[in-house]
């Protein structure tokens, strides 16, 4: 199994002056983390150049939050996946709940961006999960499920794609989902990518998203089958964000 990741998700904050001192503040403390974790920010898309400036020789890979699923043409305000690539970003967050709500993105969208990042050498963190509505009515599992059908193309386990679990209901909130409902999730999602990939669907990284924090991080990082964490809130203040990685496991 490979190392876990940890990716900070900056959501849309962060002017210049905030974005590098944070990305300034993560490289200097990061000497005093294990290195047992992968580590990955993703600014938003203005202070991308930034964080691979600051960023540059440190342990931190530097991603996006979202990309079009063209190469490039008429599609004014978007970004596509080589011009992320050309920045030096190397992953690229794809199909966040955020986006899937503000944005109605559908399935199928989020499968044509993860070809098309995969296609600019862009390691791709898919996001599923259900909202709260849906796992009252017991709907978590159709739901993931079918995400999962949806959004990752042919192949997709054959290549470094990374899954994030992130419950709606958990993001922002302050409630994580509890450790036996993220292993229950995990299990299935593992399952899940095995019948649609086969043995590939083994090597896939399944991280979890929703409320980490630097108190909770060991807990749901020693979780059976968790990859890894998706940190929003967290991933704002540098202390928090080396906490977790601190917390991660080789
Ligand atoms: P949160 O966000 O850590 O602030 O809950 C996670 C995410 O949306 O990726």
């Amino acid at each position: 199994m490979s190392r876990q990741l940890i990716a900070g998700n900056w959501k849309m904050n962060g002017l210049t002056a905030d974005a590098d001192g944070l990305a300034q503040a993560l490289r200097d403390g990061v000497g005093q983390v294990g290195d047992a974790a992968e580590l990955v920010v993703c600014p938003p898309f203005t202070q991308i150049a930034g964080a691979v400036r600051i960023l540059a020789g440190s342990r931190f890979a530097v991603g996006g939050q979202d990309c079009h699923m063209a190469a490039k043409g008429a599609h004014t305000g978007d970004i596509a996946a080589p011009m992320l690539r050309d920045l030096g970003a190397t992953h690229v967050i794809l199909g966040h709940s955020e986006r899937r709500q503000n944005h109605k993105e559908l399935d199928e969208t989020v499968r044509e961006k993860v070809v098309a990042a995969t296609e600019a050498g862009l390691v791709p963190i898919v996001c599923v999960g259900e909202t709260e509505d849906q796992r009252s009515a017991d709907g978590h599992e159709d739901t993931v499920g079918w995400q999962i059908k949806g959004s990752l193309p042919h192949g997709f386990a054959d290549g470094p794609g990374v899954v994030a679990y992130e419950p709606v209901w958990a993001i922002g909130t302050g409630r994580t989902a509890t450790g036996d409902d993220v292993a229950t999730m995990h299990a299935f999602i593992r399952a899940e990518l095995v019948r649609q990939f086969g043995d590939a669907g083994h090597g896939v990284r399944i991280l979890y998203g929703g409320s980490v924090n630097a108190g909770n991080a060991a807990a749901l990082l020693a979780v059976p089958e968790v990859g890894g964490a998706l940190v929003g809130g967290a991933s704002l203040a540098a202390a928090d964000f080396l906490a977790i990685a601190a917390a991660a496991r080789g």
